[in-house]
């Protein structure tokens, strides 16, 4: 899997690929990573990236040109890429949106800085849009991160243990059911006894329980759409 971030800002991403998990997916060329910056691409004097609002409004946009010459240069050397624009505007990124962008070969995430961008370049070249939740950030780089990583940790090689993707939160439309390891008492709070047993039925049993019960609780909107309707 290869990652392309459109970005003004590739100081705010590049560090994340220096540790742990993804670090090592990089080393082991599961997944590859490089940056694009629109302002190599602009024809000014000044490198200016960005101009007012047409009919007013606060703050600066992404004009079209640096953006377009970037993107459709990209496009001739890599005609299969799929362009992703983060914006609080999109449709929100989902773990079903992980797994499926998993299987694309190459991605590349536009990253808006100041106001965002001309909203005809997205019109232009997005495949897709995606909100990560419902607040504003100053850019689009955390996002796109957000979602790499999110797409990253399903790319087949780069988790140690695949099978931990099975059981974690949102597989299957629920919340996972809490977790424990050593000591057997913690603060007066104990391990459900049924845990330290070793019965795997009725241990995956009170798992199941306990996930329904942690989605209802924390995660209404969740239960309603997937556990209620089964
Ligand atoms: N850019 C700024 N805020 C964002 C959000 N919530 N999701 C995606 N991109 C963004």
């Amino acid at each position: 899997m290869r990652f392309t971030y459109v970005t003004l800002f590739p100081n705010l991403i590049s560090p994340y690929f220096e540790d742990s998990i993804l670090k090592r997916a990089k080393n082991n060329k599961k997944i590859e990573i490089d940056f694009k910056n629109p302002r190599d691409f602009t024809k000014n004097k000044h490198n200016k990236v960005d101009d007012y609002q047409a009919g007013g409004g606060a703050g600066l946009l992404m004009y079209p040109q640096p953006l377009c010459d970037l993107l459709n240069d990209l496009k001739k050397k890599s005609p299969h890429v799929h362009i992703v624009f983060p914006t609080p505007s999109g449709k929100p990124f989902r773990q079903i949106d992980a797994k499926r962008l998993a299987k694309k070969e190459h991605i590349v995430f536009v990253s808006g800085r100041y106001e965002g961008i001309d909203e005809r370049v997205i019109e232009e070249y997005a495949h897709e849009v995606f909100s990560i939740g419902d607040y504003v950030l100053t850019g689009g780089e955390l996002a796109s991160l957000v979602m790499s990583d999110a797409i990253a940790r399903n790319v087949k090689g780069v988790l140690g243990n695949e099978n931990s993707l099975d059981e974690e939160s949102f597989e299957d439309g629920v919340l996972e059911a809490p977790s424990f390891t050593k000591p057997n008492i913690f603060k007066k709070s104990a391990i459900p006894s049924e845990f330290l047993k070793g019965n795997h039925a009725i241990i995956c049993t009170l798992k199941k329980e306990m996930s329904g019960l942690k989605t209802k609780y924390f995660r209404p909107d969740l239960f309603l759409r997937n556990v209620k309707g089964k």
